[in-house]
This record gives C-alpha cells, structure tokens and sequence, in this order.
C-alpha cells in the first residue's frame, strides 16, 4: 500500500485502541479533506474531467460493501438534492450477479475505503467490460480499484487500521459532498447553503462530541450492558446512519442490532421489542422529528427502554444525547459519531477486542 501518510499514523501513540484514535482523528481528516479539494479560486472542487464525465451521465450506480455501502446512500441523497442527478445504490456482491437495468448513459462510484474489496473489484470488472465510465473514492492511492476505474478522488483520512471503519465512512460521505457540490455549481443550480463553511462547522461539532465521550459512555454502562439486541431506528437521512450505527454496534460488541426507517416498525419489527429492549432514536430534521417522536412512543408502550440522539432545534427534554445544529443534509457527519462512540464503549465494556473482532478481516479479497 502507498497511502500518503503520516509516519505516525501506523502507531497507536498513547491510545488504547487504533479505534478510539481513528474516532479523534475525524476532525482533523475533515479539515484535511476540505483543504484537498479546494481550488485556486477558493471553492470546493474535484477535477473539471470527472465533473464533464459525470454530467454526462443520465443515473449514477453507487456500488460498494458494508460501511462504504452506507456512506453511498447518503452520497446519494447528496448528489440528488444538490446535483439533480439520479442516483441508485447496490451492494457490490448484489451487482456482480444481477446487474439491473441501466440506463443508457449510466456512470458508476465505487466507494471502497481499501480499494481492494473483491466484492467490488467483480462488479467493476464487470463495468469495464461494457465501457461504462467510472470513479473510486478510495482511501488507498494506487489501490486495485483505483487503478483499474478511469477517476479516483482519494479520502486522504490517513491509514484505518482498526477493522470497524469509522474516519473513512466520515470522509467517504465528505468526499460525495464535494462531488454534489462541485456538480452543483458546474450546472448553475442555485446553492442553498456554504458548503465550504458547513463542513469547518461540523469539524468543530464532531470535536464537542469527541470531548465529552464520557457521557457517551455512562450511556452506555446504564442502557446497553447487559443486552443481547439493540435497534436503531430513524428516518431519511437518519435512517441511513442508522444502517451504520448497527452495523457499528452489532460487529465490535456483537450485540445483535438491527436498523428500522423508524415508521416501517408497525409493519413487523415491533413484535420483537419486549420489556427492557433498547431501542436507539436518531432524530435530525424537521419533517420527520415529530413522525419519529410518536415511533418512540410506540415502542415505549411495548417495554422498549429508549435513547434518543437528537438534533439541538429539534431535542426535547429528556433527550439522551444534543447534538449542535448543522446542515439537515449533512447531519450524518455528526450524528455518527455518536453512535461509533455507543459501540466502542459497548465493546469495550464487554472486555472484547474492540480492534480486531472475530470472525471479520480489514479488506474482504475473497467474493
Ligand atoms: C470489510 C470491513 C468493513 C468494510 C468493508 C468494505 O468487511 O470489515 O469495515 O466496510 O469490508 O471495505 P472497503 O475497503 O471496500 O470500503
């Protein structure tokens, strides 16, 4: 691998885990990032041949695996509300074998933070068969992916050596608003907030949070320590965190967690939840807040014993966790990391190997 790194990006330093290291570093990686990519004119921009190559395109494919698959979903509602383009999501190992029907200019992403995800490498493969044009956002410079895709945009999070991703999810979904930005601006739709100054915002808000992980942990001790199962419920774009949340939750401490877009619970996944299941809320914008308020009621009714992740503006009383105000859009940025944080401590108080979890590897180069 020839990541551009930091010497000491390969050692733990004073931290116990590479985990909790990599959690504190996203600040500094989403700093790092927006410096990459600004231009000499002082915007947010990735290179003038992708953004002609993408404009092209009728529909983007967003292709990926695990946590690189989630920070696809909210690239798609990124490229969506801010580029106008179509964007559809699929897991890698899905694609491969049931490739669905394109449209005639298709363009396709692959996120994938190792840049050798076989999974992923078979469905570009694929790709390149038919000529379609491509783009890897990658952490790995000169990685498989990378060199085999005709773009890459580099995550520049520094190397992740803990197998749970946490800095690369946050940069994969700051890189895709670059990309929706730089788009948005090529095709002269009128912006609706400074991204530029947006993201330095939530550098300094995932700051706050990493400062008081103590809170985050007592959390933990009281509502999680014993519990075999856990659900993350949320809507739109705090559903898609949710995906990642319990993915975070279920592979480092080996909770059995599942995610629900918070109002399809009633149509099954609310005969599961007994006296004392924890059920984690995450609620970020407006026009879902009070939807999502009532899902909470719902399950309170049934015995769930409930945590709420909410945004300042719309937090209640009571609420577990406050997040500071930020663009709705680009709320996951902030809100997962609460939920990385749920996790390592979840793991950590369960004596587990936080880094290295069973039966789970790094990079995937197997199908
Ligand atoms: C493995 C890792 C996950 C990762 C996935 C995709 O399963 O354990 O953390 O999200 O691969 O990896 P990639 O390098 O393609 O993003």
């Amino acid at each position: 691998y020839t990541a551009e790194l930091d010497a000491n990006d390969l050692e733990k330093g004073t931290y116990p885990h590479f985990m909790l290291k990599e959690m504190d570093e996203q600040p500094a990686v989403l700093r790092r990032i927006i410096k990459e990519y600004t231009n000499e004119a002082g915007e947010l921009a990735v290179p003038q041949e992708l953004i002609a190559e993408i404009k092209q395109a009728e529909r983007i494919y967003v292709v990926a695996c695990g946590t690189s698959y989630h920070a696809g979903w909210v690239g798609k509602e990124l490229l969506e509300s801010l580029a106008h383009i179509p964007v559809e999501v699929f897991l890698a190992s899905e694609f491969s074998y049931n490739q669905p029907l394109l449209v005639e200019k298709p363009f396709f992403i692959f996120l994938t933070q190792s840049g050798e995800t076989a999974d992923s490498r078979q469905a570009l493969v694929k790709v390149n068969e038919q000529n379609y044009p491509s783009l890897t956002i990658t952490n790995v410079k000169g990685s498989t992916l990378s060199r085999e895709a005709n773009h890459t945009l580099l995550l520049h999070a520094g190397p992740e050596i803990a197998v749970a991703s946490t800095k690369a999810y946050t940069a994969q979904m700051t890189v895709m608003a670059i990309l929706a930005e730089s788009l948005r601006r090529e095709k002269g739709i009128e912006k609706s907030f400074d991204m530029a100054h947006e993201l330095g915002v939530i550098a300094t808000v995932i700051e706050g949070i990493l400062s008081d992980k103590e809170d985050i942990h007592e959390i933990v001790k009281k509502e999680l320590a014993d519990t075999r199962n856990a659900f993350y419920i949320g809507r739109h774009m705090d559903y898609y965190v949710a995906m990642e949340a319990a993915l975070k939750l279920k592979e480092i401490s080996y909770i059995q967690t599942e995610s629900f877009a918070a109002g399809e619970l009633k149509h099954g996944t609310i005969a599961l939840i007994e006296e004392g299941t924890p059920v984690i809320a995450l609620i970020n914008e407006d026009n879902v807040a009070s939807h999502t308020r009532g899902n909470i009621q719902e399950v309170k009714a049934r015995g769930a014993r409930t945590m709420v992740v909410a945004m300042e503006k719309n937090a209640i009383e009571g609420d577990d966790v406050v997040i500071s105000n930020v663009e709705e859009m680009l709320s996951p940025l902030t809100t997962v990391v609460v939920t990385q944080l749920i996790a390592y401590y979840a793991s950590l108080d369960r004596g587990l190997d936080v880094d290295k979890p069973r039966n789970l590897a790094k990079s995937v180069t197997v199908e």
